[in-house]
Order: structure tokens, then sequence, then C-alpha cells
């Protein structure tokens, strides 16, 4: 089980201190939302803040690139320090190039789709990625409310995973707090992305304490794999 505060909902004003608040909470992974204003209608931050953080931290730095042009981004986050890089399904047509690129500079691939996008158009890359994420919001602003209507799209990811015999990491982000984390462990997600819930306790890690207790509880059981008869 993956616990990923969402830098997006720390307080920029002292960003420094808040990824060293991360680095002693106990989070497996620290998630930095990269908004073009064109993707998304908004803006974030870009590959010079994610430089200067990366001395601060070993934590897993998880690039999720809401952004309509990002092959002209996979270099500078790589080379910032990005240690997974997250496209949009959304891209279409470009999507198997950028995958290819992520690769090609060693870096993990992760694929985001948004709520309305059918989880049938990630299908086709399953093989070839690290990581899922499934947007559980519209994406572009941290502290909105978990769509209930993904929820299905987590089970389909998890049977796929299953059925293919991958090990992709199953990732849900927007709207994850005490309430939704277990629902989503419970339909098969393993990563939970969360920015205001987690940066909004006065104890970061007494909170990714208590999510990462209550999504062990509602996580699926490891499905049994069928055993090999020897000598057949
Ligand atoms: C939404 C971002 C999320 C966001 C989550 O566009 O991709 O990662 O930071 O924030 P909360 O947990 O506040 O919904
Ligand atoms: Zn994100």
């Amino acid at each position: 089980m993956i616990i990923a505060p969402s830098l997006l909902a720390a307080d920029f004003s002292r960003l420094a201190k808040e990824v060293h608040r991360v680095n002693r909470s106990g989070a497996d992974w620290l998630h930095l939302d990269i908004m073009d204003g064109h993707f998304v209608p908004n803006i974030s931050f870009g590959p010079a803040v994610v430089r200067t953080l990366r001395p601060l931290s070993k934590l897993f730095f998880d690039a999720h690139l809401m952004c309509s042009k990002p092959e002209i981004l996979l270099e500078p986050f790589a080379r910032a320090g990005a240690s997974q890089i997250n496209i949009h399904v959304e891209l279409g047509e470009h999507v198997t190039a950028l995958i290819w690129k992520i690769k090609s500079l060693g870096k993990r691939v992760g694929l985001a789709i948004n709520p309305p996008t059918a989880i049938g158009l990630a299908q086709p890359y399953l093989e070839q990625i690290d990581a899922l994420l499934i947007m559980t919001v519209q994406p572009g602003f941290g502290g909105q409310s978990f769509i209930y209507e993904t929820l299905p799209k987590i089970q389909q990811a998890q049977a796929w995973r299953v059925e293919k015999g991958l090990a992709y990491n199953i990732g849900v982000d927007g709207g994850v707090d005490f309430k939704t984390a277990p629902e989503c462990a419970h339909a098969g997600a393993d990563t939970f992305i969360s920015g205001t819930t987690l940066f909004g306790q006065r104890n970061l890690g007494a909170a990714v304490r208590k999510m990462r207790k209550l999504v062990e509880a509602r996580k699926l059981e490891a499905t049994p794999q069928p055993s090999t008869v020897a000598n057949e």
C-alpha cells in the first residue's frame, strides 16, 4: 500500500519545510502535480521547482503531468529527479510514443485517466506501464469531492491485472480521504494520492499512519495464483 501526499496542498510559502514534513511522515511517495494552464485550467509548478526539492528528500517523486504537450517536458522532469512520470491517456495517438520516451529516460511510466474517459482506452497500454492513475476528480484543482462513479474503473483495472498476470500499481487521485481511501482499497487500489486531507492535519505522520491502517484493513486479499503442476 502506497501513501502519496500531493504537494499541491502544501503551503507554497514554505515548500522546503513541507517536504521535510513529508520525509518525516512515513509516506511512501511524494506526488507532484504539474499543470500547464491548457490541459487543465490551472498552473502549478515546473521542473525548476522539482530540481530544487530533489536534494531535500529521498522519497520516490511521482510526477503527474496534466499537460497538453508532455513531450517537451519529459526530459526536463527526468533530469529534475522524477522517479515516475504519469501522462494522460486522453492524449490519444501520442500515448505510445510518450510511454517509450519515458522508458528510454529510465523512469517508471504512469498512465492517468480522467473521470469521463472510458477505462477501455487504457487497456491497450497495460502491458507497458508501471502504474495506472485513476482520476477520482476532474483534474486541475485540489480539495474537490471524490466522484463515486469512478469506483467501477478501479474494479476493472484490478480484474485486468489479475487476468493478465500484470503488476502495475492502481492509484487513485482526487478527493481521497479517510472515508474514500478504504473504499478504493476495497475496489482494488493500492496507491493513494491525497492532498487536502493529509496536509490539512497538524500531524502529517499520524494522518499517513491513519490512512495506511484504514486501507490495509479494507484491501483485497491477494488472489491465489493457479498452481503449476510439475512433471505433467
Ligand atoms: C488534481 C490533482 C491531485 C490533487 C489531489 O488535479 O491531480 O493530485 O492534488 O488533491 P486532493 O487530495 O485535495 O483532492
Ligand atoms: Zn495528481
